[in-house]
């Protein structure tokens, strides 16, 4: 692959980290095990994991908050561990276990944050101003930070993460234990930094669908290696678990099917013809087309969703 030198936003090389603890018995974990990552200026990569796959501290290596044991990691153009002061200004970080002082309230927490910047008077307001509304917090502005609900907390890290308007945001497991109604919220919050602001932002999830809709690529980690990386589509192609549109026809068998292009594999399960496909958006019409031209009744179909976590059950093997 050709590096396009100043529009890689991360380019990881190698990455070592062994965490040593214990007392008199010393315990070492190889959390990252030769990690390599790259990622583009405003993309949105997702970092996708089981417990204990290494994520947070590839994340937090890449966010200057560890130094690595072995390996080369340039971001932003900056060598992480030589000149991290440089890029800290550059880049904020958030964590799906928020924790801020529990008796600041939702304005304070974030003003806190902006002074750290050097952010002062009518500037520090008109940035706090600024995030409330962005998060959605308006309503809680002056609610001590132990009252607010998990979500709500969330977004207040959210929101901290913005208060020095970074070009490259780092979120670790932005939508842990949030209702479904307010992931939706949060992911379309996400989108919009991308979208709106061109921010470049790595985050990791244990949730499938949320990388499925989010990244443009994924890197799957386990054991402290990448084991996969791709867009959700080459990934699902590689190992060809792609979408599946079910058919009941008449006749019940059509053995030209999986010659069709993008088709990987036809399959008979109770009367119904599985075709499992790359993109079933455009494969379907195509099908139901070829099936009508060749005079096959069609009796039922069914698209069933993509399931990242069965490319993820596969890979985890
Ligand atoms: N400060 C530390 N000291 C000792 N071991 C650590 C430390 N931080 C992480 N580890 C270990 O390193 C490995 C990777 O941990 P890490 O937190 O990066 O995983 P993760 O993918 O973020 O997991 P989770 O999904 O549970 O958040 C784990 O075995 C963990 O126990
Ligand atoms: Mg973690």
């Amino acid at each position: 692959m050709v590096s396009s030198l100043g529009m890689l936003a991360i380019d990881a090389r190698d990455v070592e980290k062994t965490f040593r603890s214990g007392w008199p018995r010393r315990r070492e974990t190889q959390a990252l095990r030769g990690v390599s990552l790259t990622v583009e200026r405003g993309a949105i990569v997702g970092v996708l994991g089981p417990n204990g796959a290494g994520k947070t501290t590839l994340l937090s290596i890449l966010a200057t908050l560890l130094t690595p044991d072995r390996g080369t990691v340039m971001v932003l153009g900056h060598d992480v561990v030589r000149e991290a002061g440089a890029l800290r200004r550059r880049l904020n970080m958030a964590s799906g276990r928020p924790s801020f002082l529990w008796s600041l309230r939702v304005a304070e927490i974030l003003a806190f944050y902006g002074r750290l910047y050097g952010l002062s008077g009518a500037t520090l307001r008109r940035r706090v101003d600024g995030l409330i509304e962005l998060c959605e917090l308006g309503p809680y502005r002056r609610i001590p930070y132990s009252d607010l609900s998990t979500g709500l907390k969330q977004r207040v890290a959210l929101a901290k993460s913005l208060v020095n308007d970074p070009e490259l945001l780092f979120l670790d497991e932005p939508t842990l234990g949030l209702d479904p109604d307010v992931s939706v919220r949060v992911r379309a919050h996400i989108a919009r930094l991308r979208r709106e602001q061109g921010i470049t932002i790595v985050l990791t999830t244990h949730y499938m669908r949320e990388a499925d809709e989010l990244c443009d690529e994924i890197a799957f980690i386990k054991g402290g290696r990448i084991l996969a990386r791709g867009t959700p589509g080459e990934l699902k192609r590689q190992i060809r678990l792609g979408e599946v549109i079910a058919l009941r026809l008449d006749p019940a068998r059509v053995p030209w099917l999986s010659e069709i292009p993008g088709v990987l594999r036809c399959v008979e399960v109770d009367g119904w013809v599985e075709c499992t496909v790359d993109e079933a958006e455009k494969r379907l019409p195509e099908l139901l087309r070829a099936l009508h031209t060749d005079g096959v009744v069609i009796r039922n179909v069914q698209v069933r969703e993509p399931e990242l976590e069965e490319v993820f059950v596969e890979l985890a093997k």
